[in-house]
């Protein structure tokens, strides 16, 4: 199947210019597994984006409606394509897999399937496991996404909060950032999923940073804080991670076998050099919160764990 190269163009350009990143519409559209990444939010444009999960992917979707019915394949393939194509304009990001032949949905997706920043870890790994089988790992992969995002539906009342201090780059910023100390709210301070960020300063469009209670519960949590602390400066590791994930994310509910692979119109990353992982100003290594509840580690006596080693025998002549 020839996949145009023309409509990589036009999604780069819109999105480039308007800001916006449909990688969050990829995911939740994948995410609501009825059926998989199908397409669904684009074909029910006034069900699912309402959701309460899907709150922020109005604009995502909005943008993408005019080419459901120009663009020569399905919806569900051009939610996929258009979140490759837009995470190519980002410094850092790794070029998506793109797969193309997802059948269009015939039904919504139900209400529910999406994690909300409000729930915690255990929900939000169990309804990842559920969708597809990801593991902790995996989930903290697709997190690198909030490298590049803001909240324009947390805190109605600020527009664009980013989730770390360089919205713009895929870098490694947002793992270390989520591991400060929380000192205040770019916006109001009472909103469902939020909690306090270590840069909340604001001033005229400038927003202040913004940090989900999800993205702070699995930065913390033992069964997701060590991949977390561990893509911290590891841009390559957070990078191939996160593209092996969304491969398997991009393709929920649909066989390998029945798609093909059209990653040739994926455009190249943008190439700038992206900067080391760095304590923003007035942050030192003072402010992090490193996982409570780690105990310093016990080194076993005996090769199979335990404190008395039943293979070795003290009694005898010697
Ligand atoms: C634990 C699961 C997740 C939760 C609770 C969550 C929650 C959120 C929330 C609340 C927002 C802000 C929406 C708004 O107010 O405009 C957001 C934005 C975003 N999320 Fe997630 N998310 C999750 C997983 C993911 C995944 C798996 C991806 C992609 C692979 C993703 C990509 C994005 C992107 C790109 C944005 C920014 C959208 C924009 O700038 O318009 N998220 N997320």
């Amino acid at each position: 199947m020839a996949f145009p190269a023309f409509l990589a163009i036009v999604l780069l350009q819109e999105t480039v210019f308007q800001n916006e990143w449909p990688t969050d519409l990829a995911a939740d559209d994948a995410v609501a597994i009825t059926a998989g990444a199908d397409g669904s939010m684009l074909l029910f444009p006034t069900i699912e984006p309402n959701f309460a999960a899907n709150n922020g992917v109005d604009d995502s979707v909005n943008n993408l409606l005019s080419h459901v019915g120009e663009a020569p394949c399905e919806a569900g393939d051009l939610v996929q394509f258009a979140g490759a194509v837009a995470l190519s304009n980002c410094p850092g990001a790794p070029q998506l897999e793109f797969m193309a032949g997802r059948p269009n949905k015939t039904i919504p997706a139900i209400e529910g399937l999406i994690p909300e920043p409000s729930d915690n870890v255990t929900a939000i790994l169990e309804r990842f496991a559920d969708a597809g089988n990801f593991s902790p790992f995996e989930v903290v992969s697709l997190l690198a996404s909030h490298s590049v995002a803001r909240a324009d539906k947390v805190d109605e009342t600020i527009d664009a909060a980013p989730f770390d201090s360089t919205p713009f780059t895929f870098d490694t910023q947002i793992f270390l950032e989520v591991l400060l100390k929380g000192t205040g709210f770019p916006g109001t301070g009472n909103n469902s999923g939020e909690v306090m960020s270590p840069l909340p300063l604001s001033s005229g469009n400038d927003t202040g940073e913004m940090r989900l209670q999800s993205d702070f519960e699995l930065a913390r949590d033992p069964r997701t804080a060590c991949f977390w602390q561990g893509f911290v400066n590891q841009q390559e590791l957070m990078a191939l991670s996160f593209k092996v994930a969304m491969a398997k994310l991009a393709i929920l509910g649909h066989s390998r076998a029945d798609l093909i692979d059209c990653s040739d119109v994926v455009p190249a990353t943008v190439r700038t050099p992206v900067k080391p992982a760095s304590f923003p100003a007035t942050k030192s290594a003072r402010d992090l919160e490193l996982t409570s509840g780690a105990k310093e580690t016990l080194i076993p006596h005996c090769t199979n764990g335990g404190q008395d080693c039943p293979a070795v025998q003290f009694d005898g002549p010697a």
